[in-house]
């Protein structure tokens, strides 16, 4: 068995290759630095030893990298992912009417075109042996505006959109497809908040969701997961 995981050298992605690869699967990691990724690598083969960690440094808003990942991923572990996680993001604050131009660009490029392009690789092959479970990271934001959601709110809405898309067309195809929407969860992107740590979820929260709801019967999908802190939303 093996699953895909973008994004995975810290945060929401690390916690599911962790998870993943202690319930045995062998797992693709990818992220842009080298290091924190190697760092992450080596992590999971010291927790799980005996799960295949195969970590490649790519830049997920670039469509050639995505391919190229997809290509070395199907080199190493095959053509059928058990699971791909969508879950590379980047979140700049900023709101539509005032923020920098170019912000949109750059954030569908990764947010929402590395989860199309990457699936679409593997697509195929999962229809052809009627399996696998894909899940896209999208977030609160993907059903509600936020102040200072600007273009990260809009890539979400997008990327929730796509999961749901890809939910419909894989309906008779046996591949599952689930999107999860978190409210904070404790990564970088909340480094240097200051309220008190129960106003955020844990990354491990969401990895232990994703895990749930790849359990079911082969009939049953969970299509869309919403999740909060346990006192709601922040602001
Ligand atoms: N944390 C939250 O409160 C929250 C809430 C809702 C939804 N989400 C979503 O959950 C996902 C993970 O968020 P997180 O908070 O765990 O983020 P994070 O801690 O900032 O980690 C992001 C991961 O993605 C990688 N990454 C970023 N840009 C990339 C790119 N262009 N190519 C390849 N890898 C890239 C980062 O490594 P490099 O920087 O080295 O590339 C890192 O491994 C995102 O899609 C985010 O929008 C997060």
């Amino acid at each position: 068995m093996f699953a895909i995981i973008t994004g995975a050298s810290k945060g929401i992605g690390k916690a599911v290759a962790e998870k993943l690869a202690a319930e045995g699967f062998d797992v693709a990691i990818c992220a842009r630095n080298v290091q924190a990724l190697d760092e992450t690598a080596a992590a999971i083969r010291q927790q799980s030893p005996r799960a295949k960690v195969l970590a490649l440094p790519v830049d997920m808003g670039d469509k050639q990298a995505v391919l190229s990942f997809a290509a070395a991923v199907r080199g190493e572990f095959g053509e059928v992912p058990d699971i791909l996680v969508n879950n590379a993001g980047i979140f700049v604050p900023g709101a539509v009417h005032e923020e920098e131009d170019g912000h949109l660009e750059k954030m569908m490029a990764v947010n929402l075109y590395s989860a199309y392009h990457l699936t679409r690789a593997f697509i195929p092959a999962m229809k052809a042996a009627k399996k696998g479970h894909v899940f896209n990271l999208c977030s609160t934001a993907s059903h509600k505006a936020y102040p200072n959601g600007g273009s990260y709110s809009i890539t979400k809405f997008a990327l929730l959109g796509f999961s749901k898309n890809l939910r419909e067309e894989m309906k008779p195809h046996g591949v599952k497809v689930t999107s999860i929407s978190p409210g904070p969860v404790l990564t970088a992107s909340w480094e240097g908040f200051e309220g008190p740590a129960d106003r955020l979820m844990e990354p491990a929260d969401v990895a232990s969701m994703l895990w749930a709801a790849y359990h079911l019967s082969p009939q049953a999908v969970i299509e869309d997961i919403v999740m909060r802190p346990q006192l709601g939303d922040l602001g």
